[in-house]
């Protein structure tokens, strides 16, 4: 699976990375070519080390706790959180986050959008700041979480892995598409895939 997930990133288009949460430091174990591309981070860098590298003085606190929350739970969450790129600009980070592994939370997959220019906001510190005053946070119940698992046990089965890969490519695809669009968090709940 882990393999998979891998073959995927090489070559995705958006930023995609995979952390180990069974151990407690949550080391990111893989970080795709455009994760670089966006954070000037590489994924020599990158690897062994908790992602929270990337947060910095206007990251909302309660942010943070609500996703250490959801690690312990192994549940899904999408949130909006500012992060700095590797050059120090800040930017509006709308992170998706889905467990999956053997025991169904072992490992998580995060995608990263920079929606800094779609929120209307100029990567100034001033603009940034406001975003605390807004929603910016959700836990991810909706049929997402059993469309992934789905997927990504079919694609362990199947004998075509290359097959198998491009469904869950498609799948990505389709629900960051979703994702960057919505206004409000809350709305992810009304995705539909099929
Ligand atoms: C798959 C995954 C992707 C993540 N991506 C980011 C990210 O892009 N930006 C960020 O600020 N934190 C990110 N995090 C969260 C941090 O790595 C860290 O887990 C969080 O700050 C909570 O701290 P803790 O792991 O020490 O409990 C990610 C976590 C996971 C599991």
């Amino acid at each position: 699976m882990l393999k998979t997930l891998q073959k995927i990133g090489d070559n995705f288009p958006y930023c995609l990375v995979i952390v180990d949460n069974t151990d407690k430091l949550r080391p990111c174990v893989y970080a795709n070519q455009k994760f670089s591309e966006n954070t000037g981070f590489d994924h020599n860098f990158v690897v062994g080390k908790n992602l929270s590298f990337l947060q910095g003085k206007l990251t909302d606190i309660e942010t943070v706790l609500f996703m250490k929350k959801c690690f312990k739970e192994g549940v899904s969450c999408v949130q909006d959180i500012v992060n700095y790129k590797k050059d120090g600009t800040p930017f509006l980070n709308r992170l998706l986050m889905l467990p999956f592994g053997d025991k169904g939370r072992d490992y998580y997959l995060g995608f990263q959008n920079d929606i800094t220019k779609e929120k209307g906001l100029d990567y100034s510190n001033e603009s940034l700041k406001s975003i605390k005053d807004s929603e910016v946070k959700h836990v991810v119940n909706n049929s997402l979480a059993i469309i992934f698992g789905v997927l990504a046990s079919e694609s362990y089965r199947k004998s075509n892995p290359e097959q198998a890969a491009m469904e869950l490519e498609k799948a990505f695809e389709t629900i960051l598409d979703y994702i960057l669009k919505i206004e409000s968090l809350s709305d992810f709940e009304n995705f539909k895939y099929i």
